[in-house]
This record gives C-alpha cells, sequence and structure tokens, in this order.
C-alpha cells in the first residue's frame, strides 16, 4: 500500500521503499515482493527521516529525479533510501568522514548508481565543491558545529528556495544544557537564513533529536 509521499509503501504496518538494487540488502532490511515491486522495509528505530515519517513529517521533496546532498551519510542506511526514492534520474552525494564507516558506504554504493560517495569533512565544503547546486541538503551529523555545517553547505549548494532537512543532535551540541534550550538557540539562529516549515520529534525512536525542515531564503 502506498503511504501518503510518493514513493514511501506500507507493509505490513511499516515503512518501505521500492529497491533500486533489487536482491541487495543495506542494513539486514526485509525484502518484500509485491505486485512485481522488490520492497525494502524502513526502520524508524535505525533511520531519522523514517522516524519523522512516522511522526507526521509533511514535506517529502524525495521525489524522481531529485539531487540530494546528504551530509553524515555514514555507512549508508537512510541514504539507500533516499537513493530508492529519487531513482535513476537523481542523485544522492554521500558526505562521510569516518575512513572506517565510509568503507561500508562505498560498497553500497557501487550497487547503485545514483548515489555517490565522497569521503570528506562536511566542515569544508569547498574539498567537494564540484557537487554543483541541489534541491535538498539532509544533515545529520553528530558534530558540535552542525548549524554551521548546514549553513556553510547551503550558501555553497542548495538552490534559492531548497529544503534542508536538518536532525539536531542536542547532546552533541552542549551536553550540559536541557534539550529544549539547545533546540531554541538553534532555531533562532537558523532563522537568519531559513524559514522554518516543520518541527518534528522524533521520540521515541532516537531520543533528545529535533528534526526541522527548513526552506532557504
Ligand atoms: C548519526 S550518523 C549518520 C547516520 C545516517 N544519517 C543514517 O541515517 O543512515 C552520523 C555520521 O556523521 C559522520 N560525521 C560527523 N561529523 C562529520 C563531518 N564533519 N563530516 C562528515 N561526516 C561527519 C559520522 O562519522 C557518522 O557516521
Amino acid at each position: 500500500m502506498h503511504s501518503p509521499h510518493p514513493g514511501v509503501y506500507r507493509v505490513n504496518g511499516r515503512l518501505a521503499t521500492c529497491n533500486l538494487a533489487p536482491g541487495h540488502k543495506v542494513y539486514g532490511e526485509d525484502l518484500v515482493k509485491q505486485n512485481g515491486k522488490e520492497l525494502r522495509s524502513w526502520d524508524a528505530k535505525r533511520s531519522k527521516l523514517a522516524a519523522a515519517l512516522v511522526n507526521g513529517l509533511r514535506l517529502f521533496p524525495f521525489q524522481d529525479g531529485a539531487r540530494i546532498l546528504y551530509l553524515g551519510a555514514a555507512s549508508g542506511t537512510t541514504p539507500s533510501h533516499v537513493s530508492d526514492l529519487v531513482g535513476k534520474k537523481g542523485v544522492v552525494y554521500c558526505v562521510e568522514f569516518s575512513a572506517t564507516v565510509a568503507r561500508d558506504l562505498i560498497a553500497v554504493c557501487e550497487t547503485r548508481e545514483n548515489m555517490l560517495p565522497i569521503v570528506d569533512d562536511a566542515r569544508f565544503p569547498e574539498r567537494y565543491s564540484d557537487v554543483g547546486e541541489v534541491d535538498v541538503i539532509y544533515e545529520d551529523v553528530a558534530d558540535r558545529e552542525q548549524v554551521l555545517i548546514l549553513e556553510e553547505n547551503a550558501k555553497r549548494f542548495l538552490k534559492d528556495g531548497g529544503l534542508a532537512f536538518f536532525a539536531v543532535k542536542s547532546r552533541s551540541i552542549d551536553s550540559t544544557r536541557p534539550p529544549k534550550q539547545v533546540y531554541s538557540e538553534v532555531i533562532t539562529r537558523l532563522l537568519r537564513s531559513f524559514d522554518v516549515l516543520e518541527k518534528i520529534r522524533i521520540d521515541p525512536f532516537h531520543r533528545d533529536h529535533l528534526f526541522l525542515v527548513l526552506r532557504k531564503r
């Protein structure tokens, strides 16, 4: 069954996307054949984007042909579902700075033509400037400077009016203060260059995170 978001399915009550690399699993997810398609279950405990969908995310620009810059790709769990969603005409640039984790990411990218690994530090977007303009930035990096990372990458790559999906991790920014205080400061700062379109708590799947949808002004 389709959910209201294009490309997102529900199988036995769980989210799923249509596998762009049939037969290949990325993180032990279930593969289910349905109406001639192979669907991959999408685990909200493993993916903040799936958790945001379960908790009511409305805007969803991960559509056929979209160009996505994904910061903090890790071993490719969520990026692989984004790759399913944007399809062969789209592209997912996957930035990950840990060489160990990136080994698994590269293996996933080898099975998917639209997923391109960039083993580099998202604090230095000038080092991967050939990415060019993108429709969407997705950021999920556990870094104290996660707001600055978003600002600098958006300035360089995100089209005007483009959307940013941002998993704010309060403990990475300041573990000594209550998450609500950290979120409030983050939002005040982001309002300098973005409109805040959605704010979604992603409990109980991911604690101490706020998921934001932003539009670049
Ligand atoms: C929470 S994990 C990402 C999980 C992934 N988004 C998913 O849902 O499948 C955060 C990742 O960000 C990476 N990271 C942290 N700081 C970074 C930076 N400055 N540049 C690139 N990657 C970074 C970490 O190595 C880690 O793999």
